[in-house]
């Protein structure tokens, strides 16, 4: 029987998201929408009377399994994110797309499919648990790529060079980054696709937080880059606010790999809900997907510039590297004297007294605690209840830590 480590982070949401009143900055997706919402949005992108709720579901299709890979259409939509706006230019077709119950689900499959005893991966860190410990449960020896504050959390491409063995498999990165909020840019991406063409490396690419840039239009997606040994996975949950419908996929322009993934999932999915796929294509049809975008930017970057005024008014206290994208930051709490908190011990006790609810970095994203001090909040929630949320923190931070 696989021995399965703790998901640290997913057991402290589900233990904490529901206290009553609570004021949730821990949550990862931009404020999710409603399916009324996004109805209104379908208008304010066409420019005329919106799509009704109503129709954005078929009521009169039978509820076979439907499409085993994820429909046509939605295909089709998926294919076309790789595409767009002049940043990626990967000639994605609807067949290299595998719809899958949300990433994480596209994620175990990747490994799943392509790695075992034997094999060598390499991972950055911090990074949602999942892609380190999922590897090492399958019995392939994982070494982690750490990503350092001082280098604004951006891999560095010669501490990659020393990791490599004549066994590693797989290069796992995550951009844009959780919890940093980092990106990994344009020049470090073709590095390292170069490194692994050279090696024969598969590059697995978690895109989950993709496109939501916060400045320049971003880096394209690992795809892009020319190398056929490229699988990413994304889903609608966060860039798109929509987890409730469970819908991600992996996406690789090598046949093999998608067939592999293909043959793997067989044996834990079949097919995805026909509603959610209707829902998601919906979402991402041309009549949706930019005002949905907007939506979500617009939250984005209102946000992040709150918590950086709170950063920057707590100061002696608290410390940060600024995200350049997605949903998330670790920033470090520390007592007047410089000591940092311990994170657990601070999160509780910041939920008991203010109902402000975070997540403790180094329970969550590190092994043998190497961020302590640290938590991630998940920024990108409704702006009120940030506002309300960092209204507490202060008079807290007042109280207790100065
Ligand atoms: C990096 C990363 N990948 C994958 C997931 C899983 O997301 P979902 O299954 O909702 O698409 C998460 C969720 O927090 C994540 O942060």
């Amino acid at each position: 029987m696989v021995k399965i480590p703790v998901f640290e982070v997913e057991q402290w949401m589900d233990e904490y998201e529901l206290t009553p009143g609570v004021l949730n900055i821990a949550e990862t997706c931009a404020c999710s929408v409603s399916i009324s919402e996004l109805s209104e949005l379908s208008s304010s992108s066409a420019g005329d009377s919106s799509q009704p709720a109503s129709s954005i579901i078929d009521f009169s299709r039978p509820m076979t399994y439907g499409a085993i890979l994820g429909s046509d259409e939605l295909r089709r939509n998926i294919a076309g994110l790789y595409s767009e706006e002049g940043i990626d230019n990967a000639s994605v077709a609807p067949e290299d797309v595998i719809v899958t119950q949300g990433a994480i689900a596209a994620n175990h499959l990747v490994f799943y499919s392509l790695v075992g005893p034997g094999d060598h991966a390499v991972c950055v860190y911090p990074t949602y648990q999942q892609l380190y410990t999922i590897p090492e449960t399958l019995g392939a020896e994982v070494s982690l790529w750490k990503l350092k504050a001082e280098d604004g959390y951006v891999p560095d491409v010669s501490e990659l060079e020393k990791l490599l063995k004549s066994n590693t498999k797989m290069i796992v990165i995550n951009n844009p980054n959780n919890p940093t909020g980092a990106t990994i840019p344009a020049d470090i991406l073709t590095k390292i696709i170069k490194i692994a063409r050279e090696r024969n490396i598969i590059v697995f690419s978690d895109e989950v937080y993709r496109p939501l840039f916060h400045g320049s239009p971003g880096p394209p997606s690992a795809l892009s880059l020319g190398y056929e040994k490229v699988v990413v996975t994304s889903s609608m949950s966060k860039a798109w606010a929509l987890a409730g419908i469970r819908v991600g996929w992996a996406t690789s322009l090598d046949k093999d790999i998608i067939k592999r993934i293909a043959i793997a999932r067989d044996y834990t999915a079949i097919s995805v809900s026909q509603l959610d796929d209707q829902v998601a294509r919906f979402a991402l049809s041309d009549a949706v997907r930019p005002a949905l975008l907007k939506r979500n930017m617009e939250l984005a970057q209102t946000n992040l510039a709150l918590l950086d005024t709170f950063v920057q008014d707590h100061a002696d206290v608290c410390s940060w590297v600024k995200p350049t994208a997605g949903t998330t930051a670790l920033v470090r709490f520390a007592r007047g004297d410089g000591q940092p908190v311990d994170d657990v011990a601070f999160c509780k006790d910041v939920l008991d007294k203010t109902k402000v609810m975070f997540v403790p970095a180094g329970l969550c994203f590190g092994h043998e605690r190497d961020f302590r001090g640290y938590v991630r909040i998940g920024y990108v929630s409704d702006t009120e209840v940030l506002r309300q949320a960092l209204k507490n923190l202060s008079a807290y931070v007042a109280e207790n830590l100065k």
